[in-house]
């Protein structure tokens, strides 16, 4: 079986390993565009050895963004702003990819090191939220929501593939489509949240209808030989065991439907769950939905070790890890996971001609 650092191809995109950098908020945005911070956080991260670099989430409309801070694509300053993110992405020899998001009812909140909560209702930067149901998330995020209209519902999916339709002119390869970690897809999937008597609520086929009909939608305008994908959140840890099932049950669906890779995750749907917080927590959660539904996979959450990471890929249990916070912590950790697993020449391997060529010979 491959392991960490074996290429891996899906669709028309070859990542040189597989490792992923996962998508991750940097709540520095002004109006949505990127700036400085920006460009010097994905350079290093690409300049640093994984395959794939998914750019963090983007909103497709103002009211979706987590905060005032987050990334925009829903008009062309946001998408320009970003080209040189992609080329230097690339240039260091890394895949491009980005994350398109709507934070439903967990929007307008503060950025995390200011409060970690809603803004107050009327205060700066704050917004008008909404959601599938007029039902707050809790605690600190206590906002009550508008509750969409089936206008709203066309509005925002309409976003969405304005957002990829962007993202697909600026070159990104890999296409990640947030449906977890509560926002507004996670809102409309997860009963706690989804009140709806209409076809978007109730059934657990009307509560996907939201997610299906929203791929389906992207699915026509993100080509055919780049890779689809979606971050689901899979379970809750609330207590509700039908939601793994209506999730493998969800993806089988969508895998008919031109979906081609899954991210397993989190509800992140309520302030009760119960997590379960380990190394590697998620990792057989993951196994059972690649097993289940036949699609390609990966999953995140305190994997930090190199052998652990190398054996989820060689057991076959994910095709690739995405990390998040080793990552921002040493956006090197490829280099060094590769001189720790014996790697041969582990510079060649993850860093870009020029580094590599002065240290060929350094271990
Ligand atoms: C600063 C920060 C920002 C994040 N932003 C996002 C995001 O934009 N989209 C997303 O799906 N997950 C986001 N996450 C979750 C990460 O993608 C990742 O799943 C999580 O950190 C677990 O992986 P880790 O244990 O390797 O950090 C974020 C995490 C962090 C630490």
């Amino acid at each position: 079986m491959p392991g960490l650092f074996d290429p891996y191809t899906l669709k028309g995109v070859t990542l040189r390993n597989r490792i992923a950098v996962s998508p991750m908020c940097q709540y520095m945005a002004i109006d949505g565009v990127i700036n400085d911070w920006h460009r010097v956080h994905y350079a290093s991260l690409a300049r640093g050895g994984a395959g794939l670099v998914v750019v963090e989430a983007a909103a497709v409309a103002p009211e979706g963004r987590i905060t005032w801070g987050d990334l925009g694509l829903w008009n062309d300053a946001q998408a320009e702003a970003l080209r040189p993110v992609v080329a230097s992405i690339r240039e260091a020899g890394a895949v491009p990819g980005i994350q398109i998001a709507h934070a439903g009812r967990k929007a307008s909140a503060n950025r995390p090191w200011e409060g970690d909560d809603h803004i107050p209702e009327g205060g700066e930067h704050a917004w008008r939220t909404i959601a599938p149901s007029p039902l707050a998330f809790g605690g600190g995020l206590g906002r009550v929501p508008t509750e969409m209209t089936v206008d709203d519902i066309a509005r925002v999916q309409a976003d969405t593939v304005n957002a990829v339709i962007r993202a697909r002119e600026l070159g990104f390869e890999w296409l990640e489509l947030h449906m977890a970690h509560g926002y507004l897809a996670q809102n409309f999937f997860s009963p706690i949240s989804n009140h709806r008597s209409d076809q978007y609520g109730g059934s657990a086929e009307n509560r996907a209808r939201y997610l299906l009909e929203t791929l389906i939608a992207v699915r026509k305008v993100w080509p055919q030989d780049r890779p689809l994908t979606i971050r689901l959140g899979v379970v809750e840890f609330d207590g509700n065991d039908a939601m793994l099932g209506e999730a493998i049950e969800l993806l089988r669906r969508m895998k008919s439907e031109g979906l081609d890779f899954i991210d397993v995750s989190i509800g992140f749907n309520t302030p009760d769950a119960k997590i379960p917080w380990g190394p590697n927590f998620m990792g057989p959660i993951a196994q059972q939905v690649r097993t289940e539904t036949g699609l390609p996979g990966t999953t995140s959450w305190y994997i930090s070790n190199p052998n652990e990471a190398d054996a989820l890929v060689r057991d076959g249990k994910v095709d690739l890890i995405m990390l998040g916070r080793p990552l921002l912590a040493d956006p090197h950790w490829p280099y060094a996971a590769a001189k720790a697993l014996g790697v041969e020449n582990p510079a060649w391997a993850t860093l870009p001609a020029p580094y590599a060529h002065w240290l060929a010979r350094y271990r």
